[in-house]
């Protein structure tokens, strides 16, 4: 059985929708778990039932400290390699986002995978291009962030569980297999050609005073936005791979359209 953990996320339920509409029988596993789903809570080791599983899907589990990530993806491992699953399939970050603030976590859970001794594919998912979108500032006079003029190889995270669900559905096919799945390189200035505005690029300094000011956000957010603007700014993010068509042997979703669309229903005046 294919158990795949974060069903109530949006890359894991549009994974689950992806193997139903492949006919491939799968379990979803959450926190919050709906009908015919098991519970599975990370950070709560009672919980941590993976008789029964043959493929788990480990939906990264970020939003948190590096610390608090590797402990909780450690921690389901080791329910893994004790309950008999036989291949992880691992969503991880691009390798160009290895300077990112977020970079760590993810790097060090592939590293427990590998020594986990189970079988395993890891997919290095590239910035979801519902990310970029909502990481874009409206103002009255159009668009404004922190990129400049750097281009993020922005990927529908639609396609991503796309390739979850390909990899989950045959996973010796993919056996040892390092992904890494990124779209098309797109600028903050096209974004905003596309949808008939400016776009007014601000410093560096501004935007990270801007979040820390900003007290909704946790502690660990205000690093992690500014390195994916910095990183997409200074051009460390905007490379392609052929990995993602050729996992999907189709083309991909236009992410400059998945972008628009997202940043359009986000405008104050549309909501
Ligand atoms: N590539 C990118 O651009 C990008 C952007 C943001 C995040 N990410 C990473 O990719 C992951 C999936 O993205 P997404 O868009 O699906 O994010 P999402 O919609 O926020 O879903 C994340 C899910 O992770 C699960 N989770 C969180 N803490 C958990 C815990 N302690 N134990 C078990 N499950 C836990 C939750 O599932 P349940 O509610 O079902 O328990 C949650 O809904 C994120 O968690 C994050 O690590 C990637």
């Amino acid at each position: 059985m294919i158990m795949v953990t974060g069903a109530n996320g949006q890359l894991a339920s549009l994974t689950l929708q992806e193997l139903a509409e492949h006919n491939v029988p799968a379990l979803g596993a959450s926190r919050s778990p709906a009908e015919g789903q098991r519970r599975l809570d990370f950070d709560d080791p009672a919980t941590h039932d993976l008789t029964s599983v043959s493929t788990l899907v480990l939906v990264s589990a970020g939003y948190a400290e590096d610390d608090q990530v590797i402990a909780r993806h450690q921690r389901v491992l080791d329910a893994a390699v004790r309950d008999g699953v036989t291949h992880v399939v691992y969503t991880s970050l691009t390798g160009d986002g290895d300077h990112l603030g977020f970079a760590l976590a993810h790097r060090a859970t592939e590293h427990l995978i590998k020594a986990s001794g189970l079988n395993w594919t890891i997919l290095r998912n590239g910035l979801y291009a519902e990310l970029f979108a909502a990481l874009l500032t409206w103002t009255p006079d159009g668009l404004e962030s922190a990129f400049g003029d750097g281009a993020l190889s922005a990927v529908a995270r639609a396609d991503l569980a796309a390739a979850a669900a390909v990899v989950a559905g045959d996973p010796t096919a993919h056996a040892g297999r390092i992904y890494d799945l990124v779209g098309e390189p797109i600028t903050a200035p096209d974004i905003a050609e596309s949808l008939g505005v400016t776009h007014r690029s601000i410093g560096l300094s501004e935007y990270r005073g801007r979040l820390l000011a900003d007290d909704t956000l946790l502690p660990f957010q205000p690093p992690m936005l500014a390195s994916i603007a910095s990183g997409v700014r200074h051009g460390f993010l905007g490379n392609t791979t052929p990995d993602l068509v050729q996992l999907l042997g189709r083309p991909l979703a236009d992410p400059l359209t998945v972008i628009t669309d997202t940043a359009a229903a986000l405008r104050p005046d549309a909501r």
